[in-house]
């Protein structure tokens, strides 16, 4: 039944469209981080099961990689799970990771048609092998990829991603491979997940809540926050259009003056 809901998904696939070819780099904008929230609001106000949420969720997933490749973004996060998530139902748990195992396989075809290269942010103790072989499956296969990069969040927490830097450059100095005045912000974040990846210019939380949840907490110095109303699998690329409009009306000032 699962696998067939699935199917049902990734077969009702929406084609992209590049016909407006809209490019928000003039407002410098390289990358956008999404925490994609209300997949459980959503299909419980329908009388759903919280994993049908999670099904549609998908759909809005390649709506947002559309738009961003036709916005011209470079650097697209979406978090999917966070440590914190294994805290739910037991089903819902093994749902998620049934879903991912299987989109994540299955959208390599197209994720490399439309030149969208992979990578996963995440802390791979605690992943089961069929997940870990779905996410080493999709990297090696898109990793020749340019067009834009997509990083996706699962089994992720900023404190513990840190920490884990933290540590990598404890061992390092303790080793006497590095000087503790080798320690700043960009050896730092050479070590996190993220590394080589620019900061998100723009973070965008659906389904009206207003945190960060333990997402990018380093990354995030200077983000912009849009946060819509919108429950995510109702995010289409409309919504997403519209988040890089409003990004384009902020000004950015970096601490500085005008
Ligand atoms: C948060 O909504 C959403 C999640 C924890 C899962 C997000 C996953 C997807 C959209 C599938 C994406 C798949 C890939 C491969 C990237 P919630 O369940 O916390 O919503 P609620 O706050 O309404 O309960």
């Amino acid at each position: 039944m699962r696998g067939s809901r699935i199917n049902y998904y990734i077969c009702n696939f929406k084609a992209v469209s590049h016909g407006s070819n809209i490019n928000y780099m003039g407002n410098g904008i390289r990358h956008v981080a999404v925490i994609m929230d209300g997949n459980g609001r959503w299909a419980t106000s329908r009388g759903l099961e919280r994993i049908e949420g999670h099904y549609r969720g998908v759909e809005a997933v390649r709506s947002t990689i559309n738009a961003a490749l036709e916005a011209g973004v470079e650097y697209l996060t979406l978090y999917a799970f966070s440590k914190e998530n294994w805290g739910r139902e037991k089903d819902e748990v093994d749902g998620l990771m049934e879903l991912f195992c299987k989109t994540i396989s299955l959208e390599v075809p197209s994720l490399t048609e439309k030149g969208v290269k992979v990578r996963f942010l995440c802390d791979r103790a605690g992943l089961s092998r069929e997940v870990l072989d779905s996410l080493d499956y999709c990297e090696s296969k898109t990793a020749h990829c340019g067009r834009m990069t997509l990083l996706v969040a699962l089994n992720y927490s900023a404190r513990d991603e840190i920490v884990s830097a933290a540590r990598a450059i404890a061992s390092e100095v303790s080793a006497g491979g590095m000087s503790l005045s080798d320690i700043d912000g960009k050896s730092f974040s050479d070590r996190l997940y993220t590394a080589s990846v620019p900061d998100p210019d723009l973070i965008i939380r659906t389904s009206g809540e207003q945190r960060l949840s333990n997402f990018l907490l380093w990354q995030a110095a200077y983000s912009e926050f849009y946060f819509s109303s919108v429950l995510w699998p109702d995010f289409d690329e409309e919504c997403f259009r519209e988040a890089l409009a409003e990004f384009g009306r902020r000004k950015r000032r970096f601490g500085k003056t005008e």
